[in-house]
C-alpha cells in the first residue's frame, strides 16, 4: 500500500519550522509533499496557503501543514477555502483537540511562537489522532 502524502507549505517567517515538521512526517512513516517555500526571502502567507490548498483541490493531498511567523495569517487565508479545517495550535492539547472535536485536516502553527521540538510533537500528535465523531460531527457539518 503507498503512503499517504502529507503536504506542508510555509512563508518566511515558518521556514524555521519547515525541516523539523517534514522530518516529524518521515518519522511517522508518511510521505512528504513540500511545497516551499525555500529561504528566508519574504513571500506571501496567502498566497503559501493557496498553493497547499490547491495539492488538495487535485487530490494529491487530504491533510497537511502550513506555518507562517504566528501561524495567524496563514490559517486566515486557509480558512476562506471551503472543505478546509485549518486550526492554529500551540501546545499538545489544541493539536490533539483539533483532530478530537475538529476534524481540522491543515495544522497551522506560528515560527516565530513555536519551536522545533514542541512543533514536532504537535504534528505527531495531529497525524495520529483520530476524529472522535459523534456530536463533534453535527457541528463540523455545520461548518460547511
Ligand atoms: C510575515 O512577516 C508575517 O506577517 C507572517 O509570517 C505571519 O505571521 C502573518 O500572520
Amino acid at each position: 500500500m503507498s503512503k499517504e502524502l502529507i503536504g506542508i507549505a510555509v512563508d518566511h517567517g515558518g521556514f524555521v519550522l519547515r525541516q523539523p515538521i517534514v522530518d516529524e512526517i518521515h518519522a511517522l512513516g508518511f510521505e512528504v509533499l513540500d511545497l516551499g517555500t525555500n529561504d528566508t526571502d519574504s513571500v506571501d502567507y496567502p498566497d503559501m496557503a493557496a498553493i497547499l490548498i490547491a495539492a488538495f483541490r487535485n487530490r494529491r493531498i487530504r491533510r497537511g501543514v502550513l506555518v507562517c511567523g504566528t501561524g495567524i495569517g496563514i490559517s486566515i487565508a486557509a480558512n476562506r477555502h471551503p472543505g478546509i479545517r485549518a486550526a492554529l495550535c500551540y501546545d499538545d492539547e489544541t493539536a490533539m483537540l483539533a483532530r478530537q472535536h475538529n476534524d481540522a485536516n491543515v495544522l497551522c502553527m506560528g515560527g516565530r511562537k513555536t519551536g522545533p521540538d514542541q512543533a514536532r510533537r504537535m504534528a505527531r500528535i495531529f497525524f495520529e489522532m483520530k476524529f472522535e465523531a459523534g456530536r463533534h460531527a453535527r457541528r463540523v457539518g455545520k461548518l460547511g
